[in-house]
């Protein structure tokens, strides 16, 4: 029998005792052992939970307990988590997590704690939930050099999204219906304002490219800005606008990574991810493109991938499954010398008609393309291939305007 102890018994924690409980056969084929929650950590009572039975309010009883071979840090948030997470490995145990904040922040400095003692530090769920893809990074893509990442991470920016564009939901619906599955954050704004993506991609990148990318460092826009005018005029040229979560290697000396609402099409491999569902498109040198796909968030998906994680530890007790993410500081590129296409919606005004205001666009962008207007008293258009730094300049020179969204086809 292996010994486990679970801090924190909200969403993620009574999910993980959820599995085990009703896997609980196949569980233990698959271990070797059977996995026994010998305690679960949590500051709140439980009254009538058979958790009552195992439950403690004092991490110390869990870390000085030499039983406790696993400890499942579901708790969230960076302290006390890391503190928590750090006496387990200095006392021989070794950690599985789900919380991204504390695997983007201190996932270098874990891991090599872990490497020291024989130990693990496994973190499958902090991104795209139950999704496989730390693992495929760390143990299955192994033969490429991987040349971008770029994901749908946030369950509950998707869903939003999809509802404002599908069923007209307005913006707050969408949030609560989010909310009331369980995918939102404590604090929404860390999905909506991109957070939450932002430290997913830094937690790939880092993993994809072997050295640390400071989540501080990525350039991050949320969901805030997008309007349901802008998924009119998605819509009506056959696009969409999701949240992507991008990393990008030009080349050795040139990594770029930024969280920023785009609009693509249907022959984007990421166009078909609605709802909560998240995907990740990886490309490699040698094996081409690669799509991991579903459920990103909630409560079961989420505690499937912790549990899978508590299997590998499991089989390897005693031994570190090794992980390439040195805490060397990866510095990425400048963002403003990046080139993308811009969505751009203007109001059209100053007593001058369409054609005047499509005139002066074309004066400031370029080859642009009119889109048909959808909107009483508004244009669009989408620009040619410009830098980042350029067009917050040319912004600032533009009469009227109401938005503007990176365009990827
Ligand atoms: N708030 C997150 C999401 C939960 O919506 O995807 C999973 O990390």
């Amino acid at each position: 029998m292996i010994n486990i102890a679970v801090l924190g018994y909200g969403t993620i924690g009574s999910g993980v005792v959820e599995v085990l409980n009703t896997n609980g056969d196949s569980i233990k084929k698959r271990a070797g052992d059977k996995i026994a929650v010998k305690y679960v950590l949590d500051i709140r009572e439980f009254p009538g939970d058979p958790v009552m039975d195992i439950l403690v309010h004092d991490v110390d009883i869990i870390l000085n307990d030499p039983e406790v071979k696993i400890v499942v840090e579901v708790m969230g948030g960076v302290e006390p988590a890391y503190t928590f997470v750090k006496k387990a490995l200095l006392m021989g145990k070794s950690v599985i997590t789900s919380n991204k904040e504390l695997v983007a922040k201190h996932g270098a400095t874990l891991i090599d704690m872990a490497k020291e003692r024989d130990l693990n530090f496994l973190f499958e769920a902090s991104v795209g939930g139950g999704i496989p893809i730390i693992r495929p990074l760390n143990q299955s893509l192994t033969a490429d050099e991987i040349v971008e990442i770029t994901g749908i991470l946030n369950g509950t920016t998707k869903y939003i999204l999809s509802k404002m564009s599908d069923s007209g939901m307005d913006f707050e619906a969408a949030l609560n219906d989010a909310r009331s599955m369980g995918y939102a954050e404590r604090d929404p704004s860390a999905d909506i304002d991109g957070h939450d993506s932002c430290r997913k991609i830094a937690i790939l990148s880092s993993l994809a490219f072997g050295m640390q990318v400071d989540f501080e460092d990525i350039y991050t826009e949320g969901i805030s800005k997008i309007s349901d005018k802008d998924i009119k005029y998605a819509k009506s040229i056959g696009a969409r606008i999701k949240l992507f979560a991008t990393s990008i290697k030009e080349n050795d000396e040139c990594v770029y990574a930024m969280v920023a609402p785009v609009m693509i099409k249907a022959n984007h491999p990421l166009y078909s991810v609605n709802d909560v569902f998240n995907g990740i498109f990886v490309r490699g040198n040698v094996i081409g493109d690669v799509m991991f796909y579903g459920s990103g968030a909630g409560k079961l998906p989420t505690a499937s991938a912790v549990v899978a994680d508590i299997v590998d530890a499991a089989k390897h007790l005693g031994k570190n499954i090794w992980t390439i993410w040195s805490s060397r500081k990866l510095e990425l590129a400048d963002i403003d010398l990046v080139e993308h296409r811009f969505f751009v919606r203007a109001s059209v005004s100053g007593g001058r008609d369409l054609k005047a205001h499509l005139d002066k666009a074309r004066e400031l962008f370029g080859d642009i393309e009119p889109l048909d207007c959808v909107v009483e008293g508004e244009y669009a258009f989408i620009t040619p291939l410009i830098k980042e730094k350029d067009m917050k300049e040319k912004k600032e020179r533009m009469e009227g305007l109401l938005n503007v969204i990176r365009v990827r086809f």
